[in-house]
């Protein structure tokens, strides 16, 4: 068989955004970015979300806050970070040298805070900003799982700054499209399905949970079929939002996956800890996929799965 002449790109947009690859790398996954930049070809990128930045430095949760699975992993770190203005001196200077754009990532406890990190990360030279929205607020209730509170956070961060906004939401909100469609609303450019999803385990031995904090985050592999369900369902509900798939992805097959199910773009987490360079197998499988459908552009299969 003569191969194919596809030639292929892996430009895809998600929403204002043009991104040269639809492989980004979520928040939380790649530390704020500088650091990994020696392990990870962020070339390979469309773009790069560094981890959470909140208005103050919060300590997170004491060990273990981390705990592999049988199939994926656990982590409860509490979101520790050095707060915006420690990001903004000392962070954010090395940013421009990153071979990929740098989106930044917001968190806060109450609204007003997101709109203080969002004016002050807006100036440090990120090309977006992620509303990490699955975390608590002051009554303990997840921003991510409250239509009223999300409205609230993605309007308060868009009163601030112009630039291009994702919603990152929780795979927990059910059902999800009610919340996505609040973001959009709100003035969300993109959502970003999903955060992880919450989780625990126990230890028999011990006794003890596996995480300081009892419940938190589980991420990996075993989280894709239900992250694809809410892809599916705000793709269904929502046709006109742009989405960024991000849940157990490690192989060009989760991406296509996720853009059939109606994802424009997919970000890449909990691989890179066994897998850093996780993105140059994943380009060259997804290169070989599109040339041997034919597809010369990942936008022509948006959505495209086929229905029973
Ligand atoms: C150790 C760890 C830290 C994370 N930190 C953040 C974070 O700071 N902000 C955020 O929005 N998501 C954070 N996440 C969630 C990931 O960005 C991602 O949404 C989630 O893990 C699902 O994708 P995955 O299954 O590919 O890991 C974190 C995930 C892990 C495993």
């Amino acid at each position: 068989m003569r191969p194919s002449r596809t030639a292929v790109n892996l430009n895809v947009e998600v929403g204002p955004v043009a991104l040269r690859s639809p492989l980004i790398a979520a928040a939380g996954t790649v530390g704020s970015v500088v650091e990994f930049q020696q392990v990870v070809d962020f070339s390979l990128y469309g773009a790069a979300v560094a981890k959470s930045v909140a208005p103050v430095p919060w300590e997170g949760r004491i060990a273990p806050r981390i705990a592999p699975t049988d199939v994926g992993m656990l982590n409860g770190i509490g979101i520790q970070n050095p707060g915006v203005d420690v990001w903004a001196t000392q962070v954010s200077p090395h940013i421009a040298a990153i071979a990929a754009p740098v989106w930044g990532s917001i968190v806060a406890h109450d609204i007003d805070g997101f709109a203080e990190v969002a004016g002050k990360i807006a100036d440090t030279g990120v090309a977006a900003i992620e509303i990490n929205l699955s975390c608590p607020n002051l009554d303990g209730r997840p921003f991510a799982l409250d239509v009223d509170l999300t409205t609230q956070v993605v309007a308060s961060v868009r009163e601030v700054t112009d630039l291009p906004l994702g919603a990152k939401l929780s795979p927990d909100a059910m059902p999800i499209t009610p919340i996505a469609d609040a973001a959009m609303s709100a003035g969300a450019d993109w959502l970003v399905v999903a955060n992880t999803v919450m989780g625990a385990a126990i230890d028999p031995e011990t006794r003890r949970p596996l995480l300081s904090g009892l419940i938190g985050g589980y991420s990996g592999a075993a989280v894709r079929p239900i992250t694809m369900r809410c892809v599916l369902n705000i793709a269904a509900d929502l046709p006109d939002a742009p989405i960024v798939a991000c849940g157990g992805v490690s192989d060009a097959r989760h991406v296509v996956e996720y853009i059939l199910a109606g994802a424009d773009a997919v970000a890449i987490g909990t691989a890179h800890f066994a897998k850093p360079k996780v993105a140059q197998r994943i380009t060259k499988d997804l290169k070989t996929y599109m040339k041997k459908q034919s597809v010369s552009a990942l936008s022509e299969i948006k959505g495209a799965f086929e229905p029973w």
